[in-house]
């Protein structure tokens, strides 16, 4: 097996190839091990472990200290993939904030930190690359917003929110980001972006046509069934199966 490292630039190399970036979030050593020996490039300490493994509505409830006790679990796997983590909510109002959180998560093991907004922040940005730190952007609905914009919207629709979109994604390219989530962006302008764009677009819930796609891993195999995004189809459902094979044991116990 071809054990060698794969790095943000060989990420970027995948969109000029034409190669899709398969890309799914882990939160613990298991996981990041089955998906990196599963081939996967691009494994994501994501905030959504407020949800999906935390127990909370939603991911403003994240803290610094959860993020860096996630990431250096996921981080003992040692995986051939490129491995990163969210700045989680309000860690990054400043660059002086940003550079010193985003520096905790590299030093919990990540490497590349993702926060979320464009050019709103793009002083943090440039203050992450400046201080060397691989930084992935993320557009259109940003769940740390969550509260304020009353729930999970497609972006794009409307005109200002496509100029938007185009003026914030060419912003953090600008300013050194190696690759930009877009979440729940329409599909016809998540092309655009793709298009438009030197760095690789990952897509979530954002049609077939970015560089790359991105799934929460628990989605994709149904570990929380008690809600599964809509542009989600889980590949196995594991939730059933877990609960059939403790009932099996129970009942073995007579
Ligand atoms: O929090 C997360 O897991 C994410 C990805 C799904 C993009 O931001």
């Amino acid at each position: 097996m071809n054990q060698i490292k794969i790095t943000v630039d060989a990420i970027r190399a995948m969109k000029s190839r034409g190669e899709k970036i398969a890309a799914l979030t882990a939160y613990d050593f298991p996981m990041t091990k089955l998906l990196d020996e599963a081939g996967i490039p691009f494994i994501h300490v994501g905030d959504s472990l407020g949800m999906v493994v935390l127990g909370y509505p939603d991911t403003t409830h994240v803290t610094m200290a959860d993020m860096e006790h996630h990431m250096r679990a996921a981080a003992r796997a040692q995986p051939k993939a490129l491995l990163g983590a969210d700045m989680p909510y309000r860690s990054y109002e400043t660059p002086a904030d940003a550079v010193k959180n985003a520096r905790r998560l590299v030093a919990a093991g990540a490497e590349f930190v993702k926060a979320e907004g464009g050019r709103g922040i793009l002083e943090q940005v440039r203050a992450i690359v400046s201080a060397g730190i691989p930084f992935c952007g993320h557009l259109g609905m940003l769940p740390q917003h969550v509260v304020e914009e009353g729930g999970y919207h497609v972006k794009g629709k409307k005109e200002p929110e496509h100029q938007a979109l185009l003026d914030d994604a060419q912003a953090l390219a600008d300013a050194g980001a190696f690759a930009i989530v877009l979440e729940l962006v329409t599909p016809p302008v998540a092309n655009e972006l793709t298009k438009a764009l030197p760095i690789p677009t990952i897509g979530i819930g954002s049609g077939p046509d970015c560089d790359g796609q991105i799934l929460v891993t628990s989605d994709l195999i149904g570990m929380f069934p008690w809600f599964t995004p809509r542009f989600v189809k889980p590949q196995v459902n594991c939730a059933p199966e877990i609960k059939a094979a403790v009932a099996a044991w129970k009942n073995s116990l007579g």
